[in-house]
């Protein structure tokens, strides 16, 4: 009996913890402006090299995801800060825990990216739509300062002509090119 009311209980949370994520899950998709796509493993060495980043820098992640780029930036160089904008819960929480360890160099925030603080900013990464990058650009013109390294991945601003096109091994459809600007 007693046996019984225990795996009862524990299927109980079980089903809570799985509707609780789903109920997250559907709520982030029906608020962000491009879906939760991490990049591809394969493109992190290639997104840190192309980003070139120095100890002073400051790097946000617009769109941050589970915060795989940024613990990757972290990883790559002891005195580097990261900021990312992640508005889905779900993942917003999964790049909290892998980020926990760096909490002294690294901030997550729960904001519309179209509402980031970019003035200090040195590097920004995107892997965000045509139709976000079309709405960042006068965003980053008026608010960028001058020489701030963009890369994006896979997509392009629609008037700004990158300085470099990195082609990334890949399979299937995703993170083939990156796109590096300088603002
Ligand atoms: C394609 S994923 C990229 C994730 C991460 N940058 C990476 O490369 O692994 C885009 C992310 O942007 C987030 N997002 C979309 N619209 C947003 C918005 N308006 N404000 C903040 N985050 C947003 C989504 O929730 C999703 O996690």
């Amino acid at each position: 009996m007693i046996f019984l009311l225990m795996l009862l209980i524990i299927l109980l949370i079980f089903l809570c913890i799985v509707l609780v994520t789903m109920t997250l899950s559907v709520y982030g998709w029906l608020i962000t402006s491009a879906p939760f796509v991490p990049v591809k493993n394969h493109a992190l060495k290639y997104i840190i090299d192309a980003l070139e980043l120095q100890d002073t820098s400051v790097l946000c992640d617009l769109g941050s995801g589970e915060g795989k780029v940024l613990l990757a930036a972290l990883e790559s160089n002891p005195h580097v800060h990261v900021r990312g904008y992640e508005i889905g819960p779900v993942p917003r929480m999964l790049s909290l825990f892998r980020l926990r360890k760096y909490r002294h160099r690294s901030k997550i925030y729960n904001r519309d990216l179209f509402k980031a603080e970019l003035s200090d900013v040195t590097h920004i990464f995107l892997y965000l739509y045509p139709s976000v990058l079309q709405k960042l650009e006068p965003i980053f013109d008026s608010q960028l300062h001058q020489g701030v390294r963009v890369v994006t991945c896979d997509f392009t601003f629609p008037n700004k002509k990158p300085i470099s096109v990195i082609d990334m091994p890949h399979q299937g459809k995703l993170a083939k090119k990156l796109y590096v600007y300088i603002w």
